[in-house]
């Protein structure tokens, strides 16, 4: 079986981070979304994988590489794709990498707790045509929905304004050969793309089995800011700790915290779960559960919570507790002299700063 992850797509819903980096490279528990895909497949056993790239194509190269990292025999094709035109188009355009084999379709920015291993068996042992993953949300409305009958897939819609079901397509599908078909024969949607749920439906109406699974442990698209914060919460909550930095005799560490090689703490408090990155250092400072720093920070008389704050940056003496935030690269946050009594910033197109 072969791997298809989808990397291209433009990250509108996550400006400003995505002007300068690629949505999919956005790290959750200091880990790109991308590689918890990447790691999913190969657990399951697939060493073949082609990876879709649009405009970001060359910073999804240097973060992945030839796939070496995650075992000798692991093998990465990148497939380009001058277009974000659709899901099922970037099956379309992989026809050739993927031929006649079946292969799972795993989107770039999901991340599925309990990895796809039993599924892929599952798909291989029962052998439908299509095998996709479904599962409850509160607002099916921002999904592709299913609609089900006597456990049947009947139909599926994109972003339905009234869905049928409270039944989200999760980001993950197996298919066999047959898919090339339906991606060949559908119109593109109101969108202007051609649309998976179009092609799977394709499937259900011309007689192939197409097999629902509902999916039991947690899933996130981390296509918003808050489901990135939630990914991270979820991750976070199943570390164990590892101290590889310094702590210094005036800090507290407590609860499962990793504190990466190069990194120093010093009279201050970490309250896990909660990711120290390599090289940072954090000086009177608290650090609360739920947050991952990525490396080269800096955090000086500073309470943050929650968050996520991306590498290089710095962040110095802020009055109130940093909460539920995402910070970018190289970011400056510092407070100004006491008098005049101002804010300066200078912030970048699609920011979003909140004060109290
Ligand atoms: O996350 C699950 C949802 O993913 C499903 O419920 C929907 O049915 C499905 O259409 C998809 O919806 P999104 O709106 O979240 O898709 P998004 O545009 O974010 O694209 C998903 C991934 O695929 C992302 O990593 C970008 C990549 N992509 C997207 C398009 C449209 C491509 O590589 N090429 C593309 O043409």
């Amino acid at each position: 079986m072969k791997g298809l992850i989808l990397s291209g797509g433009k990250g509108t819903r996550l400006r400003p981070l995505t002007f300068t980096q690629a949505k999919q490279l956005v790290p959750v528990a200091n880990k790109p979304v991308l590689f918890y895909g990447i790691e999913a497949l190969v657990e399951a056993g697939i060493r073949d994988i082609g990876i879709i790239v649009g405009d970001t194509k060359n910073e999804i190269m240097e973060a992945v590489g030839d796939g070496q990292r995650w075992g000798v025999d692991v093998r990465i094709t990148y497939i380009d794709q001058p277009e974000p035109l659709g899901l099922a188009h970037a099956v379309l355009i992989s026809e050739g990498f993927l031929g006649e084999e079946p292969f799972v379709m795993y989107l770039g920015d999901n991340i599925l707790k309990s990895g796809i291993h039993s599924l892929v068996k599952e798909f291989e042992e029962r052998r439908p045509n299509a095998l996709i993953l479904l599962t409850e949300v509160p607002n099916p409305q921002m999904f592709g929905v299913a609609e089900l009958r006597d456990g049947k897939v009947v139909r599926l819609v994109e972003k339905p304004k009234q869905p049928a079901s409270n039944l989200a397509l999760v980001g993950v599908y197996m298919f066999d050969h047959h898919v090339f078909e339906a991606v060949k024969a559908i119109k593109p949607s109101w969108r202007d793309e051609l649309e998976i749920t179009d092609a799977i439906q394709y499937l259900v109406d011309h007689g192939y089995a197409v097999q629902p699974h509902l999916v039991s442990g947690w899933w996130k698209d981390t296509g918003k800011i808050e489901d990135i914060l939630e990914a991270n919460r979820l991750i976070l909550e199943g570390i164990s700790s590892r101290v590889e930095g310094e702590v210094d005799e005036a800090s507290r560490v407590n609860g499962q915290v990793i504190i990466e090689k190069g990194a120093a703490v010093r009279s201050s408090i970490i309250r896990g779960p909660a990711i120290i990155g390599a090289e940072t250092e954090i000086v009177d400072s608290y650090i609360g559960p739920f947050t991952s720093i990525q490396k080269k920070c800096r955090i000086v008389k500073t309470e943050i919570e929650h968050s996520i704050i991306l590498e290089g940056s710095e962040i110095v003496d802020i009055g109130s507790r940093i909460d539920d935030s995402l910070i970018g690269r190289e970011v400056r946050i510092f407070k100004c002299p006491p008098k005049p009594q101002v804010y300066r910033f200078m912030v970048g197109d699609k920011s979003e700063i909140g004060l109290k």
